[in-house]
């Protein structure tokens, strides 16, 4: 299977998840993000807004707002294929763009620069144990790695793991991977 064919088998796994079992692995991986020194010492957490078959960052993001944090959200840029931060409060300041994803509105929330960012959460849809990933094809946070210089995590459930991850030279690895089982630290 190619990267591609990769994708659209992980959707439809992740799209046939029941519902307490959904909410359930997203409660485990949740807890095990808080409990990590990089979440606790981050003010500022980037994340983006989950879609319905991705693991929730919605809670993720209400708990953050709840521990006294700042949150950004990504809006993407499909021209440059670049990303840019958004300070958000309040889950009314996203729209809806392609594809039914959200993000911030611009005239409603606030740019924040990439430096100011202390933990970014990288979705994706498979990984490996040295923190490499399949995201959605955009190349958005490989082009966004590339220049950041703060804590990465990315949330997988525990089935989303697979060793046999096609790695191209401009995939950049995230540091640590928190599933519904444990916490992988991949610097070795
Ligand atoms: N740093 C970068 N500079 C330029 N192009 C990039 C960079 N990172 C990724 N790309 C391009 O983005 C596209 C998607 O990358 P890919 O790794 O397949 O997606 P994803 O990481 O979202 O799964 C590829 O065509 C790739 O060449
Ligand atoms: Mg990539």
């Amino acid at each position: 299977m190619d990267k591609k064919q990769m994708r659209e088998a992980m959707k439809s796994k992740l799209a046939a998840l029941e519902k307490p079992e959904y909410e359930q692995k997203c409660f485990e991986i949740a807890k095990r993000l808080y409990a990590l020194a990089e979440w606790e010492k981050a003010d500022v957490i980037a994340v983006t807004v989950s879609a319905p078959f991705e693991i929730d960052t919605w809670q993720i993001i209400r708990f953050a707002w709840i521990s006294g944090k700042i949150v950004c959200i990504p809006k993407c840029d499909p021209e440059t294929k670049q990303m840019k931060f958004f300070k958000i409060d309040n889950f009314t300041y996203l729209e809806k763009v392609y594809a039914g994803l959200y993000e911030p509105d611009p005239v409603k929330t606030s740019f924040v620069q990439p430096d100011k960012l202390h933990l970014l959460i990288v979705p994706g849809l498979l990984f490996n144990a040295q923190g490499y990933r399949i995201g959605f094809g955009g190349g958005y946070y490989d082009r966004f790695l590339s220049k950041f210089t703060g804590k990465t995590v990315s949330l997988a459930f525990s089935f989303q793991l697979q060793n046999n991850i096609p790695v191209e030279t401009h995939d950049l690895p995230v540091q640590k991977i928190v599933t519904d089982k444990q916490v992988i630290n991949c610097q070795t």
